[in-house]
């Protein structure tokens, strides 16, 4: 009877028993359950963990791979958050995160991930903060987060990113913070926070950036949209000399970056979160063109002896015609000397370089002009 009981309770603890494993420890706190296995040698998820666990951390193992239905395996599908911190974990199968429908947080910080695959959260739609910092990632690519429509926060920094292809970052219409920082990224695709409407908290410091034209652009977009951070830590180098400069001392419209700022600033801006209450027009002055010479422009002409003759045919006529021709020449100059001196009027996060600036009077003619209709 005793060895009866002894059996059928054996067998029952076997797969009932949802006591807490060694080396973990098991708690519950603001109505959540709570299971820590940190430092524990642990070499896969432990399939002996109540299944109403809500927030598990096994960091600091030695778990190499995640498995296809790991957790849904282990029973464990009331997860909202998953740590796995600095548990030497180099592969991710692409379906190691099904069935985790409650899962909002997960760490990944401190291992070897190279690959995120992109449909790895294709059923986690609830996620909103993920932590991939201190990871060689190299490259995000394109539709890579697409199901994260709740997602909040997106951590990378400390990666080894070489390369954000353009859509990386699409659809995740919720992301407040993006973390880059300290990677190795040169340029950024122009229009690649298009999507983050809502994001707020951006940090690309620490990147070997390149002035080229996409990275001026999105200076532009970030000045516009109050993302800038100004205290100067975001620097770059021209491609052809090296000095370090700041991202608001770049030549914002370079001449090549013309159409850039065109075509792109506009419809950025668009569907971002820009902060003006009106429809506003920027527009530039190109000072660099060479303006038509007044006189230097007749004396070259070919038909001189006939503009003398003609000049004197007038003189003849009286100086009435003369004094408005000088009149006009006079206003002409006038313009072309304010265009030349509004490059000195350079001041801390305006958007203007050298042989381009920013006008504000209303009737002016620009050489540029960039719109933002709200
Ligand atoms: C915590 O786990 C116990 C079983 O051990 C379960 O009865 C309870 O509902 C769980 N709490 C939550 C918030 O899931
Ligand atoms: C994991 O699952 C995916 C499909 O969900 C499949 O393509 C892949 O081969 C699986 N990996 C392994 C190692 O079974
Ligand atoms: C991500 O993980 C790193 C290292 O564990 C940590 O320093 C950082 O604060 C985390 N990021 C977020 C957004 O919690
Ligand atoms: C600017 O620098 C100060 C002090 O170094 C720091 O507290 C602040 O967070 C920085 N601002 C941004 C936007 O990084
Ligand atoms: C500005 O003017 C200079 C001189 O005419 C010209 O070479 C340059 O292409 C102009 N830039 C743009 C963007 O129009």
């Amino acid at each position: 009877m005793m060895v009866v009981f002894l059996v059928v309770f054996g067998i029952f603890s076997t797969v009932y028993a949802f006591d807490c494993p060694d080396n973990c420890k098991c708690s519950t706190a603001a109505h959540k359950n709570l299971t820590v296995c940190q430092e524990g040698d642990l070499r896969s998820i432990p399939r002996t963990l109540n299944p109403y666990t809500n927030h598990l951390d096994i960091s600091g193992n030695v778990i190499e791979n995640l498995e296809n239905r790991t957790f849904v395996e282990a029973g464990l599908i009331n997860l909202q958050a998953i740590v796995l911190k600095s548990s030497t974990i180099r592969r991710i199968e692409q379906g190691t995160f099904v069935g985790l429908k409650w899962l909002i947080e997960l760490d990944l910080s401190n291992n070897f991930i190279e690959n995120i695959h992109p449909l790895l959260f294709s059923d986690n739609k609830l996620l909103e903060m993920v932590n991939f910092s201190g990871n060689p990632i190299t490259r995000l690519v394109p539709y890579q987060f697409t199901t994260l429509q709740n997602l909040r926060t997106l951590d990378f920094r400390n990666c080894a990113l070489e390369n954000v292809e353009e859509e990386a970052f699409s659809n995740l219409v919720s992301l407040q913070t993006l973390c880059l920082k300290n990677n190795k990224l040169t340029t950024l695709p122009k229009n690649i926070f298009t999507w983050l409407k809502q994001m707020h908290n951006l940090d690309l410091d620490e990147n070997p950036w390149q002035c080229d034209c996409n990275v001026q652009v999105i200076a532009i977009l970030l000045l516009i949209r109050g993302l800038y951070n100004s205290n100067g830590t975001l620097t770059c180098t021209y491609a052809t000399k090296p000095t370090i400069i700041r991202w608001q001392d770049m030549d914002h419209i370079h001449n090549d970056c013309e159409h850039h700022v065109q075509a792109h600033v506009k419809e950025t801006i668009m569907s971002g979160s820009p902060r003006f209450g009106k429809s506003t027009v920027f527009k530039y002055m190109n000072t660099t063109r060479r303006l038509p010479r007044y006189s230097s422009h007749i004396l070259q002409s070919p038909f001189l002896p006939w503009i003398a003759a003609f000049l004197a045919l007038i003189t003849s006529y009286g100086c009435v015609i003369c004094i408005c021709n000088i009149y006009k020449y006079r206003i002409q100059t006038n313009t072309h000397k304010k265009n030349y001196e509004c490059t000195n009027k350079r001041e801390e996060n305006s958007i203007y370089r050298d042989d381009f600036c920013l006008i504000d009077e209303e009737n002016t003619t620009s050489d540029v002009s960039v719109s933002i209709d709200l």
